[in-house]
């Protein structure tokens, strides 16, 4: 058991810089090149028994390959074969593992510990929100877990920038007035959309995600930036992004562009209902790249069919997937994507990597890369 542990320190060790950096956000890692000072799990002349070998389950058949390399260097992996991801499958797999690659949405409850048994001692999701998890029952059996917020960011923020200019601009409704020969341009009223020069931006939430999309708005000669979040951040990126800090009601009244950026939580579910969207002004756009629940997709409805808004643009609704009959997908005011904040090759990737370094480090006890809690 020692030897394995030190084995796995090792592995750790040489190819942390890169992970580290790409956990922090920064630009400079780049994360889809294997480890190289990597001891070969061949090169052991001694057979390892079944209880010296950690078993790791992967929950989803497709965690890129970078992930399924660093873990079996040491590991036993089980994989998960069904797509979608199939609870069943997950259940009769679990039992035995000591590490848990959870690359679906299924929710990872008390059921799935207890099938897996009190060997088990480390988990990591490829995903930054967790509403998923039943964290507590995690913290109670005392099981680290990790996640990969950060890494995701810049993708997320870019997608949420492309949200917001087609919902100002009116891209969907524009590419229906072609589809239907009513393109009538001759009004000069026609098509108006909203500018982004000198307007309030809000961020409901102002972490990791809603910093990156304030980053990429210093180039559209914005007004100010309003956020509300759980604790104040920081006053030097107050003072870098221009922002301030207000109670929800103002965020609501004062936003022209209106960022939801906030994880999904018992305080944040259907938050943005039938008594916020009167509060918002007529001519803002709303842009939600956070969780479906945290709008009332039913008010939303309707403030978008009423006007009480001007336009959103959504990649996460309730449920996914969004049924093809929605009635949403029935407004001219709304853009709306299959939640693909995150897909990219290299940020999947980076996502996959920084979940398997957390599998890892929670096997041999250290503390994990990007820790949940
Ligand atoms: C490894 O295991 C195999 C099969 O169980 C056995 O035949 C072999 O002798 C073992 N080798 C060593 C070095 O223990
Ligand atoms: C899920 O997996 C189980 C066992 O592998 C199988 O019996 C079942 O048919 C699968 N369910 C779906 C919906 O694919
Ligand atoms: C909207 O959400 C807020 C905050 O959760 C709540 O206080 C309010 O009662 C809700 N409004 C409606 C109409 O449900």
């Amino acid at each position: 058991m020692l030897k394995l542990n030190l084995f796995i320190s090792l592995l750790i060790f040489g190819s942390l810089i890169a992970v580290n950096d790409a956990a922090r956000g920064s630009r400079r890692g780049k994360m889809t090149e294997a480890p190289s000072t990597t001891p070969k799990v061949e090169s052991s002349e001694e057979n390892s028994s079944e209880e010296e070998t950690f078993k790791i389950l992967v929950t989803h058949p497709e965690v890129p390959q970078e992930a399924l390399d660093l873990m079996s260097r040491g590991c036993k992996l089980i994989m998960c074969e069904s797509l979608p991801p199939n609870r069943t499958e997950i259940l009769q797999k679990a039992k035995g593992v000591h590490g848990m690659f959870w690359g679906s949405h299924i929710p990872l409850d008390k059921e799935v510990l207890d099938v897996a048994g009190p060997q088990l001692k480390s988990i990591s999701t490829m995903s930054a929100g967790i509403d998923y998890v039943d964290v507590e029952e995690l913290k109670k059996r005392k099981i680290p877990l990790g996640h990969t917020p950060i890494v995701l960011s810049d993708a997320v923020a870019d997608l949420a920038m492309g949200l917001m200019l087609s919902a100002a601009r009116r891209f969907h409704e524009g590419r229906t007035k072609i589809d239907s020969s009513t393109w009538e341009n001759y009004h000069i009223e026609w098509m108006w959309g909203q500018d982004v020069r000198d307007s309030t931006v809000g961020f409901f939430g102002f972490g990791s995600i809603g910093q990156a999309i304030a980053k990429r708005l210093k180039g559209f000669d914005i007004e100010r930036v309003l956020y509300t979040t759980r604790r104040p951040i920081d006053k030097k990126l107050e003072k870098q992004f221009n922002a301030q800090k207000v109670e929800f009601h103002e965020l609501l009244g004062q936003s022209d562009f209106l960022f939801i950026a906030a994880p999904l939580t018992p305080e944040t579910e259907g938050i943005f209902n039938s008594t916020a969207f009167p509060k918002m002004k007529k001519t803002a756009v709303l842009i939600n790249i956070a969780r479906g629940p945290i709008v009332n997709q039913d008010d939303l409805y309707t403030a978008l069919k009423t006007n009480q808004i001007f336009s959103a643009g959504i990649d996460v609704m309730n449920p996914e997937p969004l049924p093809a009959n929605d009635k949403l997908l029935t407004l001219p005011n709304i853009v709306i994507t299959p939640h693909i904040g995150s897909a990219t090759k290299r940020t999947r990737t980076d996502m996959a990597t920084i979940a398997a370094h957390n599998v890892l480090r929670g096997l041999v006890g250290e503390p994990m890369l990007s820790p949940a809690y």
